[in-house]
């Protein structure tokens, strides 16, 4: 009893809920529609009144004869069942329409709403947990495909207003006409098919969004499959077999629990419900065609009560036009808001200090990580474990370490994208989290390791670095000749004005290297613009060996005076570094320079010999390619040398990948 009392509660809630987001639907079309299906509700009861009035003035008629006022009365009544007939015809197709327009407006705002919350995150946990990924997952595919959406629920659940009316209208000729026992005796029938049909397909729904993960899984076997990005590896390392036979599996797994389900939850309650309304709505109807063969109500009022206890009984079925929207689309709703609360739970973590302070000039001496700890959300493992660690302002420090040491963890507490889980990070002593997170934010110009590619034009891929200034076109070129891939970009079809994606008209592609070119020039963008703080995670991951070298001969010219944070596994790039950190294990196992660290023959000393081994090989392959450029080399000279930069925009040495010297093969290479 109590378990019934609850989900009777929960179904009050998930109606009410969404009954909350009629409304952004507009007030005009939601009373338009409530009243179209009031009026929707009422035609069939007046279709049903007028046509067994009809039948009880049929014997006067055939009596009176064609013209004479019983005939006229008899012809009366169906004008007004036919005039019924037809305005429902006409009424139904448009409240399709409005409750479309009303699922529109409202998908519109809870689009907004997605939008809204997903970019009002401080923080990146949101975006990053798989828990809160979920639910995304299914409002958006839900969004995209126009199915299934919080908006056709609002539709859905005006559309109930109209089976309703015409249940209680019906119920009540019943009652009227032949007696309230019987009229509420059909009500508990149909209603009692309805729980059947509606609260199986309640429980089934469950089970369909229980199983997210799964269907995840699956939609990304089939979209890896389908989709271009993975064609490539597929077909090179013979995937095709592994790839439909995994996500047949995945698929059959998911559906034969649904299937079993399917089963259990609308089989037998389908018996049971038949049974009950079998008996009731037959000794209904058995007891109504008793009294009429006894005289005691008229041939209109026989007519009457059939019709009204037919048409009650038939609304026990399932409403095509209002279940699984309201079912599936309170899914979704639900899914709106644990997205909309996941984030503001985050965001609860991200503190603000008081009083606030002005980051402006900030760091002027160090920036320190005192005893940080940090495990991700969801996961006990320490990921930073009591670190230590100071970034000199005005320096370069450099971070090594194996893979998933943390190095980009670093990054994102530096960046306030997480809170460490212990200890403080300080700025000038000052603790980081007295600055408020946006203004901190703009100190810092980074390229993060996964670094975004926007597509959108090379100048707006630059110019995000310091989105204020992203219209000034100097300073823009400025950044891409100090990041070398200024002429690069001038060869574009539209220059600085095309648009980084090939599916766009005019668009290009950029090879892995062009697009952390492009990266590095954003994030020095943002350091000629406010930025005084660079941080650069694997920035020269992409880069041939001889651009790595380039880009860090200006490494301190591009950087000067800003506090930078290096990282990567180049040892080549790494010996830049003013100081280099080693990250291990959490927290920092050896630290100094390049030459300190080589002598304690410590770990970095290990990891920096057997790279320098490989690296001596790579040296001697580029010098060979170098060779066969110059002999191949049909570009005309000086394209990219230093002096075809426009004057003023940094130095003439200011492009460090050499775009025009002999050797910078991956540069000229056309873009298409
Ligand atoms: N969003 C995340 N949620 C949970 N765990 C994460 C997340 N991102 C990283 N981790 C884990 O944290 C650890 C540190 O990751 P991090 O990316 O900081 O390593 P890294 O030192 O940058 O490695 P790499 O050299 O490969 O870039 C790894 O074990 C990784 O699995
Ligand atoms: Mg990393």
């Amino acid at each position: 009893m109590k378990n019934y009392v609850r989900s009777v509660f929960d179904i009050c809630d998930s109606y009410l809920r969404i009954a909350r987001l009629v409304p952004s639907g507009g007030a005009g079309l939601v009373t338009s529609l409530i009243v179209l299906n009031l009026v929707l509700g009422l035609l069939p009861i007046v279709f049903i009144l007028a046509t067994s009035v009809m039948i009880g003035r049929v014997p006067a008629a055939v009596t009176g004869g064609v013209g004479s006022p019983e005939w006229r009365n008899l012809v009366a009544s169906f004008m007004v069942a036919a005039a019924a007939f037809l305005v429902q015809q006409i009424l139904a197709p448009v409240q399709e329409s409005f409750g479309e327009l009303l699922a529109r407006r409202v998908d519109g705002r809870v689009y907004q709403r997605l939008i809204g919350a997903s970019l009002s995150s401080t923080g990146i946990g949101p975006l990053e947990d798989q828990r809160l990924l979920n639910h995304l997952a299914q409002v958006l595919t839900s969004l995209d495909q126009g199915f299934r959406t919080a908006g056709l629920a609002c539709a859905g659940l005006l559309a109930l207003v109209a089976r309703y009316t015409q249940l209680l209208a019906a119920a009540f000729v019943v009652g009227y006409v032949f007696a309230w026992p019987a009229a509420l005796a059909l009500l508990a029938v149909t209603m009692a098919f309805r729980r059947g049909n509606r609260g199986g397909l309640r429980t089934y729904g469950k089970l369909w969004s229980r199983n997210v993960p799964m269907r995840r899984e699956g939609n990304y076997y089939r979209a890896t499959a389908i989709q271009p990005a993975a064609g490539k590896e597929i077909r090179v390392f013979g995937l095709a077999g592994w790839l439909s036979d995994r996500y047949r599996r995945v698929r059959l797994a998911f559906l034969s629990e649904i299937w079993a389900e399917r089963r259990r939850i609308y089989l037998k309650p389908y018996i049971v419900y038949t049974a009950f309304g079998f008996v009731v709505s037959g000794v209904t109807l058995a007891l109504l065609a008793r009294t009429a063969a006894s005289g005691a109500i008229t041939l209109t009022q026989l007519a009457l009560g059939l019709q009204a206890s037919l048409a009650a009984l038939r609304l026990g079925e399932s409403f095509p036009e209002a279940d699984t929207q309201t079912q599936y689309g309170m899914f979704a709703y639900d899914g709106v808001q644990a997205f909309e609360h996941g984030v503001a739970d985050f965001d609860e973590k991200t503190v603000q200090l008081e009083p606030q302070l002005d980051p402006k000039g900030r760091p002027s001496s160090e920036i320190r990580f005192e005893a940080v700890d940090f495990h991700y959300p969801g996961s006990a493992r320490p990921v930073l474990d009591k670190l230590d660690l100071v970034l000199p302002a005005g320096r370069c420090t450099a971070v090594v370490g194996l893979n998933g040491a943390g190095k980009t963890t670093l990054v994102k507490l530096l960046g306030r994208l997480y809170e460490p889980t212990g200890g403080r990070i300080l700025v000038d002593g000052q603790d980081i989290r007295s600055y408020g997170v946006d203004d901190w934010r703009r100190r810092i110009g980074v390229i993060f390791q996964d670094f975004n590619r926007y597509e959108l034009t090379a100048a707006d891929n630059i110019g995000f670095g310091a989105i204020e200034l992203a219209g000034d076109r100097r300073k823009i070129r400025a950044a891409a000749g100090r990041a070398g891939i200024l002429a690069t970009l001038d060869r574009l079809p539209e220059g600085l004005d095309t648009p980084l994606a090939r599916q766009y008209k005019g668009g290009a592609e950029l090879s892995g290297g062009q697009w952390q070119r492009v990266a590095i020039a954003r994030a020095l963008f943002a350091l000629e613009n406010g930025a005084s703080i660079l941080v650069l995670d694997e920035p020269t991951a992409a880069l041939d060996v001889r651009a790595e070298a380039a880009f860090f001969d200006k490494f301190v010219d591009v950087t000067r005076g800003a506090t930078a944070l290096l990282i990567s596994h180049r040892f080549s790039s790494v010996r830049h570094a003013d100081h280099i950190v080693v990250l291990a294990d959490g927290h920092v196992i050896e630290q100094g320079s390049h030459d300190e660290l080589l002598a304690a023959d410590g770990r970095y000393a290990e990891l920096f010999r057997l790279q320098a081994e490989r690296f001596a090989e790579d040296e001697a392959e580029s010098e060979a390619v170098d060779a066969a450029d110059l002999q191949g080399d049909s570009e005309p000279a000086g394209e990219g040398s230093p002096g075809a930069e426009p004057a003023g925009e940094g130095s003439p040495g200011a492009e460090p990948a050499g775009e025009g010297s002999p050797g910078a093969a991956a540069e000229r290479e056309p873009v298409r």
